[in-house]
């Protein structure tokens, strides 16, 4: 595709490279050259990282229902005179809650307590004047009311106690509120322990923690991690993967069913990142999520392949899991009257959601039994036939690797391209998309993310990204969706799965990226339509290539743009946003000419930067590298403007 003939350059960058002379780039105002789309900048989710369990999902008890570990009650410990163990005689009745933990508190008296503790997710955030609510099952024979409370790991400090009633021989739910005071300083290092002064057998299961969630939904959201996400202004969430839609095998394929309903019927799954996933961030809150953001999913649906090499040929042996993804779908936008959208309404979501894009599968380019197209022809004729509006979306991916191959002969109504390169692969193929054929196929570039910097990406990774960006901009008449990946880290160590990562937390706090601040600058400041630019004399960078394997010969160096740029303009506001990379580490002195419009002498100007490409924010410094806003004055048809060495800037200028 990407060799046709047919390449247009309707939208293609146009730069003209000599020695010396003045860069300068010269804007039409009145040409524009592709519309940009509405649904450009999107987030992509899977559950990596600790994403979810450890992260977004609020839940601070980890090993909440004792699955983790089938011999030991990992991240529980005892607390006093007791001993604690896994227990599978006392299952839940109609639940999925089978194994529980047994305290023997015999040794529990008046002053002495004996208990369990949970380390929580690399501990417990415990903030000033901030309810928790704590929640588990329990049956008990002898021990009394129950102490729950939130202290140091030492137990030096409570921060919060509660008691429950008296605890009886049969499984019933307990809830208390812990409310810390105002002196409660911020930490982690926290447990949440639940004890008892009488001796007895105690058994617990599901045992729950939340803090006030984002919109306050009971198994809702941590709401820094939400509001970071928000702030970007994203179009949609492409869920639930990934290789996390995939699974290792498929039967550790993301299980969307037993996702759903309350957390007793959750057996939770095996996840493919190394880590079970609890799953109590299901498909319903996946979609809440979407709500909650304001924005659509992009639901990938299972297509019969997973990662290790399983799969499921087309024909008849297929169809359950056509089935199934016509189910989910119904789950999603089914009225309330149908099978799967009165489940939904059970679940307490009455109303459909939004749906325009279903994904057939993950990356399956990868399959090399080259079962996808029939498996494809199968997902999409079925959808199609059931919801001619929804739109497909095929995931060979021809992409940066693998473009020269062949399309093949049924594809989506939009095609997933993935990109994982470092800084310099972005930057030398920024014009990727100037030479796709406008009459092809949409693209959706369902991941991509230039992988420098860990746990999360540096600044020389947010300028390979916004190099990238200025091309998918430039071309969102083609590029209709993107979608960086993966989209959170846990910081903490063995809480990472997947070097390079938009966003890092701990139990307390969470920083974006440089490349989210890229990111958020480039999707919060975007007209509707792309404007044609052209430049002299940009500067250019020069990589050599190494020897090829057993040969000292070196191969032609290579040059390539040291600056990219693209201009959309807001037809609305009237305002023209120029967005200018400089990669390099050398000051740019660049004329803007602008015809086809005047241009008032102030506007604003966003600048991202550092001195040091290898700079970044972390934990300790979240605002080392943000976004600086400052009037950009002296502005008009013609200007010249400095952009600072390793620095991404949005001019933002008003045309009269
Ligand atoms: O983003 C990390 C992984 O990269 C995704 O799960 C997978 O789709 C891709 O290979």
């Amino acid at each position: 595709m990407a060799n046709s003939p047919l390449l247009a350059a309707a939208a293609a960058i146009v730069f003209a490279a000599s020695a010396g002379g003045q860069t300068a780039l010269h804007i039409n105002a009145a040409k524009v050259t592709a519309p940009v789309s509405p649904t450009l900048y999107g987030l992509m989710t899977e559950e990596i990282n600790h994403s979810y369990d450890g992260g977004l999902y609020a839940e601070l008890i980890q090993n909440r229902i004792f699955k983790d570990n089938a011999k030991n009650p990992v991240h529980w410990s005892v607390v006093g005179a007791g001993a604690i163990a896994l227990d599978e005689s006392q299952p839940i009745e109609g639940t999925v809650l089978k194994t529980c933990l047994k305290l023997d508190a015999n040794g529990a008296s008046a002053g002495h307590r004996a208990g369990v503790a949970n380390d929580g997710w690399w501990g417990i955030p415990v903030k000033p004047k901030t309810s928790y609510r704590a929640s588990f099952y329990a049956m008990a024979d002898g021990v009394g009311p129950l102490t729950v409370s939130l202290e140091s790991n030492d137990g030096s400090k409570v921060f919060a106690t509660a008691q429950t009633q008296e605890i009886t021989d049969k499984w019933q739910k307990y809830t208390v509120t812990l409310t810390t005071g105002d002196d409660a300083a911020p930490s982690a290092a926290n447990r949440l322990v639940i004890a008892t002064e009488k001796p007895g057998a105690l058994r617990l299961n599901l045992v729950s923690l939340f803090p006030t969630t984002y919109n306050d939904r009971p198994n809702g959201n941590r709401i820094d991690l939400m509001q970071l996400l928000i702030d970007m202004k994203p179009a949609f969430l492409r869920l639930p993967g990934g290789n996390f839609l995939e699974g290792d095998a498929i039967a550790d394929r993301f299980p969307w069913k037993a996702t759903l309903g309350p957390l007793e019927q959750r057996p939770g799954h095996r996840g493919c990142w190394n880590y079970r996933a609890s799953d109590g961030l299901g498909l319903l809150e996946f979609l809440e999520w979407c709500e909650d953001m304001h924005v659509q999913p992009v639901l990938a649906v299972y297509a019969g392949y997973s990662l290790k090499g399983e799969h499921v040929n087309a024909g008849p042996a297929l169809q359950p899991f056509v089935d199934d993804a016509l189910e989910e779908i119904e789950y999603v936008i089914g009225g309330a009257e149908t099978k799967w959208g009165a489940v939904r309404a059970k679940d307490g979501h009455p109303a459909p959601f939004p749906l325009t894009y279903v994904e057939i599968g993950n990356e399956d380019g990868a399959d090399k039994s080259h079962s996808y197209e029939g498996r494809f022809a199968q997902f999409y004729d079925a959808i199609k036939a059931k919801h001619p509006n929804l739109k497909c979306i095929d995931t060979l991916g021809r992409s940066y690797w693998d473009h020269t191959k062949a399309a093949p002969k049924r594809t989506g109504d939009v095609i997933d391209e993935h990109y994982y390169p470092n800084a310099r692969q972005m930057e030398m193929d920024a014009t990727h998309y100037d030479k796709y054929d406008r009459n092809g196929p949409k693209i959706f570039v369902g991941e991509w993310a230039t992988r420098e910097g860990s746990p999360t990406t540096n600044m020389n990774a947010a300028l390979g990204d916004a190099a990238w960006m200025t091309g998918m901009e430039r071309n969102s008449d083609i590029v209709v969706l993107a979608s960086y990946a993966p989209l959170f880290t846990n910081v903490n160590p063995g809480g990472m799965e997947w070097k390079s990562n938009l966003i890092g937390y701990d139990a307390l706090t969470s920083f974006g990226s440089p490349s989210y601040y890229a990111q958020k600058m480039f999707n919060n400041n975007i007209g509707d339509g792309v404007l044609a630019v052209e430049a002299d004399n940009v500067p250019m960078q020069t990589w050599q290539p190494p020897a090829p394997k057993g040969k000292t010969d070196l191969p032609p160096a290579k040059k390539f743009p040291e600056l990219f740029y693209v201009a959309t303009k807001d037809s609305a506001k009237g305002t023209i946003y120029l967005k200018v990379v400089n990669a390099g580490g050398t000051k740019r002195d660049v004329r803007i000419d602008i015809t086809g419009a005047g241009i008032a002498a102030e506007g604003t100007a966003i600048t991202l930067g550092s001195a040091r490409p290898s700079d970044t924010n972390s934990i300790t410094e979240p605002a080392k590298i943000v976004p600086v806003t400052t009037a950009a004055k002296g502005l008009g048809s013609q200007f010249t403007y400095s952009f600072a060495p390793y620095s991404i800037t949005v001019l933002a200028l008003s045309a009269k």
